[in-house]
């Protein structure tokens, strides 16, 4: 980033900062220099952000104009900011350093937890040939989705227990799509959008940027904390709830029949409109997806609006996803949808439906190979960081790991030497925190796990117990 593109103000620096002496290092100009690194590694302070004047931000600070060009040297030698005489100083991403070996040639991403696509659906793309060429004939506008596609995600919801109709079923660009849309026909400016914590950072992203305000439910050490769910919704009154009940992100649990029970009396009685996000149903790994308990919609249908996903079940870059709600909220959702944009492609739409016509094979094929991934990851960890705590999840695809010392970002940051992409355990919280925590996708294949799981146990050892970020990394896309 040559060039500034944006501004923070002193006091909102001073406050997406937080604690940054408790945090950050003993000696304060590295603990800004921390803070600073963190808020840039986070997403929270973009590239080309310029920063307040030294003297400016010192005041709101309470602290000595030296010390803030202190941290501001270390920060732009590290490369995590840029300086012009007449232009100030704004924030940068820093260059991913060479790799020392030939072994860091190939970033191992675990960053992403997406899996590959499966050979097989290459097929699919040559079986749908003589349909595309019929529908080059017409305008290929389908703001609800094409018909087909529609028809086959209903049938999939009505085998999985949840009686649908074509009409109820919206296609969308990817799941995360599904959620924008929602909260943007459902949610205004300030509204408060319950969430558990930790979840999916990029619906917290989404969130904030809908201009609302996510409302973090802690989970327990184990399943969902109901109770503190239904006071929250209770006391905050949220005009939307976000919840991932088939194999959170990034814990992998799955609430069991009778929490769905508890928690739909919750939202029937507070009547809150709740996006269940099922986009990692059909990695249901030790269990038979016909047997799970039923989707969250059958509990609630009036208030649930189900998103889900071929992300992961087939390839996320076929960006498809899709809602599933009753018919009127379809309606709501595809009038937003026209200020963003007109339709999914009809290729990949027609892809899709090619494959949800026997959509057994494929997805059992699916579920052995990231049972086999999380194997391997399971084994890699207990060998390597015998301290890191977790527990093995029934489906999904990420273990959350328990590390000994709030080391994550430290962790991730310095792993990008040695050529691995994780995200921290701060990114899946509303604000930050969670040092303890990593995630880790076993989306990989499994040299590729076992190779990345060794480096990460280096890394680890390296980091020890410090607590305040690195220098050296730059942003870290999370899906
Ligand atoms: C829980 C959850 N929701 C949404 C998404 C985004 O999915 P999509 O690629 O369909 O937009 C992901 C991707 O990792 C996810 O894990």
């Amino acid at each position: 980033m040559n060039a500034p593109t944006g501004r923070i103000s002193a006091r909102r620096l001073v406050l997406l900062l937080g604690q940054w002496r408790a945090a950050g290092s003993r000696q304060g100009s590295a603990g800004l220099a921390a803070g600073i690194r963190r808020l840039v590694l986070e997403g929270e302070l973009p590239p080309g952000t310029t920063l307040p004047a030294e003297r400016e931000l010192a005041a709101a600070l309470g602290v000595s104009r030296t010390l803030v060009a202190a941290a501001w040297e270390q920060l732009r030698a590290d490369g995590f900011l840029r300086s012009r005489r007449g232009s100030g100083t704004w924030t940068a991403q820093p260059n991913t350093p060479t790799a020392p070996t030939a072994l860091t040639e190939q970033p191992l991403d675990l960053a992403r937890a997406a899996p590959a696509a499966l050979p097989d659906i290459l097929a699919a793309f040559d079986r749908v040939r003589d349909r595309f060429a019929v529908e080059l004939g017409g305008h290929g506008y389908h703001e609800v989705g094409h018909p087909l596609l529609r028809a086959r995600l209903a049938e999939r919801f009505t085998a999985r227990g949840l009686p649908t109709d074509p009409d109820q079923v919206l296609v969308t660009n990817g799941s995360h799509h599904a959620l924008a849309l929602a909260l943007r026909a459902l949610t205004g400016p300030g509204d408060r959008v319950l969430v558990e914590q930790p979840t999916y950072p990029n619906a917290i992203d989404a969130i904030r940027a809908a201009h609302a305000v996510p409302v973090p439910v802690p989970m327990p050490e184990a399943g969902w904390d109901l109770a503190g769910l239904a006071a929250t919704t209770r006391q905050a009154a949220p005009r939307l709830a976000y919840l991932v009940v088939d194999f959170h992100n990034p814990t992998g649990r799955r609430l069991d029949a009778p929490g769905r029970e508890r928690l739909a009396a919750v939202l029937r009685r507070t009547r809150t409109p709740t996006v269940v996000d099922e986009t990692l149903v059909e990695l249901d790994l030790d269990g038979d997806p016909a047997d799970g308990p039923p989707p969250m919609a059958v509990f609630a249908p009036n208030q649930v609006i189900t998103v889900g996903s071929a992300s992961k079940s087939h390839w996320g870059g076929l960006r498809l996803g899709w809602v599933r709600a009753p018919a009127e909220v379809v309606h709501r959702l595809v009038a937003a949808r026209y200020a963003f944009d007109l339709g999914s492609p009809v290729f990949e739409q027609l892809v899709l439906a090619e494959l949800y016509a026997d959509p057994e094979p494929l997805l059992a094929a699916r579920r052995a190979q990231i049972r086999t991934q999380r194997g391997a990851l399971v084994d890699a960890l207990r060998e390597h960081c015998p301290s890191w705590g977790f527990e093995v999840p029934a489906g999904g695809q990420s273990l959350w790991c328990a590390l000994p010392a709030p080391i994550s970002t430290r962790i991730a940051v310095e792993a990008q030497r040695v050529g691995v992409r994780v995200a921290p355990g701060s990114r899946f919280g509303v604000h930050g925190g969670l040092e303890r925590w990593l995630r880790l996708p076993y989306t990989l294949a499994p040299p590729a796990l076992v190779e990345a799981v060794r480096r990460l146990a280096v890394v680890a050892g390296e980091v020890g117990g410090e607590t305040a970020p690195g220098a050296g990394a730059g942003l870290v896309p999370v899906a």
